[in-house]
């Protein structure tokens, strides 16, 4: 998989640009959030590990293709990253799911931890990890060290927008990590805010606004 992939299909531009819009209601939000999960989840689970199995179709033998490996990891950050949790797991229901607890401190702009909890094994899984916003990417970046902390060996990144300040930190730190992404925006603002962005993704998300 590419390092970073822009998925850049009308369907997901079409509920991006819904999804930005400041007149959007929470509840539009969150379901156009969770549209948007299962659509990147079709581009990040792309090379995911197959193997070949023989079935009997109701006319005929045939050799088809299953996920092989144990279940899919999917880690939401929270508190903006459950937003796409839900989605993702329509498309691939068989995935375990954690969490990490995650805030960016407003002033300094850098994450502070406040939850952790992965499935066993993870060093023998694949891994998604789930956020809408890579901004400075602080957060993401110390998403991933905790997780390979872990054990985590083999990790992709899903973001709803990006920054592309945050692209280039985030691969400084995490060469080996691909990116998927509905959109690279513009720049980052004095406060750390996406432009033109969507504003802040939790707070739309829960109507904490
Ligand atoms: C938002 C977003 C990311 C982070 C991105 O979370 O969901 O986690 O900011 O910013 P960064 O790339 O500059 O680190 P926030 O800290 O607002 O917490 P929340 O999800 O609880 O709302
Ligand atoms: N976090 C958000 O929720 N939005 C941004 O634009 C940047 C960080």
């Amino acid at each position: 998989m590419d390092t970073v992939t822009v998925v850049n299909h009308p369907l997901v531009q079409h509920k991006l640009t819904l999804l930005r819009d400041k007149n959007t209601s929470t509840a539009v939000f969150r379901s156009l959030a969770r549209e948007l999960s299962m659509l990147l989840a079709y581009e990040v689970t792309r090379d995911l590990p197959v193997t070949k199995v023989t079935i009997e179709t109701p006319v005929a033998p045939m050799v088809g293709t299953r996920l092989d490996g144990k279940e899919l990891v999917l880690v939401g950050i929270l508190r903006a990253g459950l937003g796409l949790v839900d989605g993702m797991l329509h498309i691939v229901p068989s995935a375990v799911v954690g969490h990490i607890g995650l805030r960016r401190n407003e002033e300094t702009l850098e994450p502070e931890s406040y939850y952790l909890n992965l499935p066993p094994a993870i060093d023998q899984r694949e891994v998604v990890v789930l956020d809408p916003m890579l901004a400075t990417a602080g957060t993401a970046i110390y998403a991933l060290d905790q997780l390979k902390q872990h054990g985590a060996r083999s990790l992709r990144f899903v973001c709803l927008l990006a920054a592309p300040e945050g692209i280039e930190r985030f691969h400084q730190h995490h060469p080996d990590v691909p990116v998927v992404t509905g959109a690279i925006d513009e720049k980052l603002n004095e406060k750390g805010y996406i432009v033109p962005g969507l504003g802040d993704a939790g707070d739309r998300l829960y109507g904490t606004l």
